[in-house]
């Protein structure tokens, strides 16, 4: 039998997952099961990088998510899904590449200099902030992953995981890790309800886990084309947030057109655009918020996937971990 290549993935424990995320990672993890021999983590500790003051959330975040991976179609019959901080493994590894990793190399990570200055309300000039992209090399090199699907914010740290890896290889002379290459997943440009990027940090977002009648009001709240003031004024749809949306939740090309069209000529107003968006964005998120609350209704089920999968992903860690002390002489 063939081998199947090894594809590792995983999310900050930070929040549930909106529609921004699912355009952008889920729908391509959820492609790359039926090619690759899949691994999608929970990073339960990463999310502590920022949020280690305040950490009640994690636990939660880390079972939503869970959920939400699940209910869009992350089949533990065909990936292996974990938690992070159940497979002691990687904060071993991530200890032991720390001592290799000099501290320029994260220094000059433009992640690191952005997040600092992006989130100012809390002290971000710890050792672990410093070191997020060595527990996250430590997530990767446990599996011998060869590809991994991410976003382009995340090439600066997979090109240090890279360099890392060729560093260990070279310093203790066995090819023990591999280096990965990036999956990149095309992030259309999802607007959120204010027309920034959706994103949960900026308040604008649709979840996954937002029942109808909250997707109704959060478009109903949404901004439009602010040189439409009257119902009479013609819009411009290329710079309105809902039209993004419609471009693309709507069933076919020539309803996007319409819509256009329609806009720019004055013959819709913006409330009946809003609602036939509604109806589309309805239709598409239905059936994932069905099958989250039946899946919410049996927590024991989704922990027992998670401590399978953790088990499973362990025995993978622990024989990687050996092979690395053994090439260090600690073995
Ligand atoms: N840093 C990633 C993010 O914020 C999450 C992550 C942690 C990750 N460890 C990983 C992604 C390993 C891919 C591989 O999105
Ligand atoms: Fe936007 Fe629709 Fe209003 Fe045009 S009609 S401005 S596309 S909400």
């Amino acid at each position: 039998m063939e081998t199947k290549k090894r594809v590792l993935s995983g999310m900050q424990a930070s929040g549930r997952l909106h529609l921004g995320n699912l355009l952008g990672a889920l729908t391509k993890w959820k492609e790359l099961q039926d090619g690759y021999e899949c691994f999608y983590f929970i990073a339960d500790w990463h999310a502590l990088s920022t949020c280690y003051e305040d950490t009640h959330e994690i636990k939660g975040n880390t079972f939503e998510i869970a959920v939400d991976w699940l209910s869009v179609g992350i089949d533990p019959e065909k990936s292996t899904i974990f938690i992070q901080s159940l497979v002691p493994e990687h904060a071993i590894l991530h200890l032991l590449l720390s001592m290799i990793t000099p501290i320029p190399w994260l220094e000059r990570n433009p992640t690191y200099k952005e997040k600092q200055m992006e989130i100012k309300d809390r002290d971000l000039t710890t050792y672990g902030f410093l070191g997020y992209p060595v527990l996250q090399t430590a997530d990767i090199v446990l599996y011998k992953a060869n590809c991994v699907p991410v976003g382009i914010d995340q090439l600066p740290h997979l090109e240090l995981t890279r360099e890392i890896v060729r560093r260990f290889n070279y310093i203790y002379r066995r090819g023990v890790f591999v280096e990965p290459d990036a999956i990149l997943s095309e992030t259309p440009k999802l607007p959120g309800t204010d027309g920034r990027k959706m994103s949960k940090s900026y308040n604008n977002a649709i979840y996954l886990s937002d029942p109808p009648e909250e997707i109704e009001k959060k478009v109903r709240s949404m901004l439009t084309d602010p040189q439409r003031v009257r119902r009479t004024d013609p819009g411009d749809p290329e710079v309105c947030p809902v039209f993004a949306l419609h471009k693309i939740y709507s069933p076919t090309p020539s309803h996007i057109s319409e819509i256009s069209d329609q806009c720019r000529r004055a013959k819709i107003g913006c409330v009946d655009c809003k609602m036939i968006l509604v109806r589309n964005l309805i239709k598409e998120i239905r059936p994932i918020y069905e099958r989250r609350c039946e899946l919410r209704s049996n927590p024991e089920g989704i922990y027992e996937i998670l401590i399978e999968g953790s088990k499973k992903a362990r025995r993978i860690a622990i024989a990687t971990l050996k092979e690395a002390t053994e090439a260090m002489g600690m073995g």
